[in-house]
C-alpha cells in the first residue's frame, strides 16, 4: 500500500489514504504520518473500521496516553473517552466554543485521536482553526498586545461544579465528572514555539485562558475577546465532515477546535483519546 496525503484545500487538514489502520504499522508509514501531522495539522483517515484497540494502538505510535480528567473512561478502557450525545438530548451542546485541549494542564496533550462510529446524516461537523496562520496573518498593532504575555489557563468555566458541565448540567449522555480540582490554573505563553517543528503559533483561546499574568481583569477580558474573534477567522479555518469508519487526529499546539450542531434527532457517537505532550 502507498501512503497519498491530500491537502484539504482549506486553511489546514488532509485527507490520508493508502494506509490500513486496522493493523499495526510500519515505521516508515508512522515516520509519514506524524510529517504530516506536523505540516498538515488535522488528518482525516477515511474508511478505517477500526476497534477500540487499534485506535489505542495507533495513538501510542504518536505518544503516551494523555491524561483526561473530568471524563469517565468507556467500560474496560482506560485511556477512551465517549463524546456521544443521543438523538432526543437537550443539553448544551459539548464542546461548542473554540478550545486546545486541556490547555490548563502543566503539560498539555499533544494531540487528540476521534473515531467517528455513529455519524449523524446532517450536521455534526468540526471546525478547526489554524494557530500558527493566526498569529502570522496578525496585524503588527494587534500582535504588540500580545507580544510577551504568559496566559492563566484554568477548566473552572467548563468543569468546576458550578461551571457549564457542572452540577446543574443536566441530562447529558457523556460521563463528564465535574470537580473542586478544575478550579487550579497554570500558565503558558500565548505566543510560542511548537516543541516539534519549532513554528511560533498562538496557544489556547478565551475559555481556557482565563486571564493574563499581571495584566487586571478589566483590561485582560478585552484582550481575549479580541483575539478570540480573530483567532476563529474564517481564513484560519478548516471544516471537518464526517464518516463513519473514519479517525481523525489534530495537533493540539497548532490548532484550535469545536464541535458543531445541526444534527438533532440523531445519535452522535465519536471515541476519542488523546496523545500527552512530546517527549523527545
Ligand atoms: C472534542 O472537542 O473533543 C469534540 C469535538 C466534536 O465533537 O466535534
Amino acid at each position: 500500500m502507498t501512503i497519498h496525503i491530500t491537502p484539504s484545500g482549506q486553511a489546514c487538514g488532509a485527507i490520508v489514504t493508502g494506509v490500513d489502520l486496522t493493523e499495526p504499522l510500519p515505521d516508515k508509514t508512522v515516520d509519514a504520518i506524524r510529517t504530516a501531522w506536523l505540516d498538515h495539522h488535522v488528518l482525516s483517515f477515511p474508511d478505517q473500521a477500526m476497534t477500540d484497540d487499534d485506535l489505542e494502538r495507533f495513538t501510542r505510535y504518536f505518544g503516551d496516553f494523555g491524561n483526561d480528567p473530568f471524563f469517565d473512561p468507556i467500560e474496560g478502557r482506560q485511556h477512551i473517552a465517549a463524546i456521544r450525545r443521543d438523538a432526543d438530548e437537550k443539553s448544551p451542546l459539548f464542546a461548542e466554543n473554540w478550545h486546545s485541549d486541556w490547555s490548563f494542564q502543566a503539560h498539555p496533550p499533544a494531540g487528540t485521536c476521534l473515531l467517528g462510529i455513529t455519524i449523524p446524516p446532517v450536521g455534526g461537523d468540526t471546525l478547526f482553526a489554524d494557530q500558527h496562520k493566526a498569529l502570522e496573518a496578525m496585524p503588527p498593532d494587534m500582535r504588540k498586545q500580545y507580544e510577551g504575555l504568559t496566559a492563566i489557563h484554568s477548566a473552572q468555566m467548563a468543569y468546576a461544579p458550578d461551571g457549564a458541565y457542572g452540577e446543574k448540567d443536566e441530562g447529558r449522555s457523556m460521563a463528564i465528572r465535574p470537580h473542586e480540582s478544575a478550579r487550579e490554573t497554570q500558565t503558558h505563553p500565548l505566543i510560542r514555539e511548537h516543541r516539534e517543528t519549532g513554528r511560533l503559533g498562538l496557544f489556547s483561546c478565551m475559555g481556557y485562558i482565563i486571564g493574563f499574568d499581571g495584566i487586571a481583569q478589566e483590561e485582560a477580558l478585552p484582550l481575549l475577546q479580541q483575539l478570540y474573534a480573530w483567532q476563529s477567522r474564517e481564513e484560519f479555518v478548516y471544516r471537518h465532515q464526517w464518516q463513519p469508519d473514519m479517525l481523525v487526529m489534530w495537533d493540539n499546539r497548532s490548532v484550535l477546535h469545536r464541535a458543531t450542531g445541526g444534527y438533532d434527532g440523531h445519535d452522535r457517537l465519536l471515541h476519542r483519546t488523546t496523545i500527552a505532550a512530546y517527549q523527545p
